[in-house]
């Protein structure tokens, strides 16, 4: 795929994620989390940060879903909710990116309204310019300019999720 300009290579991926798995590690210690991973954006930095993480943690899956091609619709949609109990627990929301923070802002109530202890979110990308939505993630993988980007997890109409580094479309 060499039409995509590499952004944010693979090495530094793995470099961020080691040292927000450990941040992490160091704000929960023996206190349990569940990691909340959003599908299908989320799914290789949730399971990449969660494979790092050394305390006690569970691992659940939530899918919501707001974009067509490059435009988000603004109106998120419920497609897999949490199949779990997640009253009095420490929940962390993961996110693949946070672009207008609509679909940040719905799932934090959604968990809130689920009962749970604490909601903090931790994001791969930030497009904080992009911002409609007062809201910003409690952990930052990298924050980038407006580019629309794919990789990592990331994709355009579906496809580029495989690509291991995060770029954009030339
Ligand atoms: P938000 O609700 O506008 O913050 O959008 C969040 C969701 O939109 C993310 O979880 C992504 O699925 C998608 N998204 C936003 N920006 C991009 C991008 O640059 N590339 C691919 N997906 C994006
Ligand atoms: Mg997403």
């Amino acid at each position: 795929m060499n039409n995509i300009e590499v952004l944010i290579s693979k090495e530094e991926i793995d470099k961020r994620v080691l040292e927000l798995s450990n941040e992490l590690y160091n704000k929960y210690k023996d206190d349990e989390v569940v990691f909340v991973i959003t599908l299908k954006g989320a799914c290789p930095f949730g399971m990449n940060l969660f494979n790092n993480y050394k305390g006690k943690a569970t691992l659940e899956f939530v899918r919501v879903s707001s974009y067509s091609g490059e435009n988000s619709t603004g109106n998120i949609k419920m497609k897999l909710p949490l199949d779990c109990d997640i009253k009095d627990k420490n929940v962390l929301i993961i996110e693949d990116i946070v672009d207008t923070g609509k679909t940040l802002e719905y799932l934090r109530n959604y968990v809130k309204e689920l009962g749970c202890k604490k909601v903090e979110e931790i994001t791969l990308l930030n497009k904080e310019s992009r911002r409609i939505v007062d809201i910003k993630p409690t952990y930052i993988g990298f924050d980038i300019e407006d580019y629309f980007v794919v990789g990592y997890g990331l994709d355009y109409d579906e496809y580029y999720r495989n690509l291991n580094f995060v770029g954009y479309i030339k």
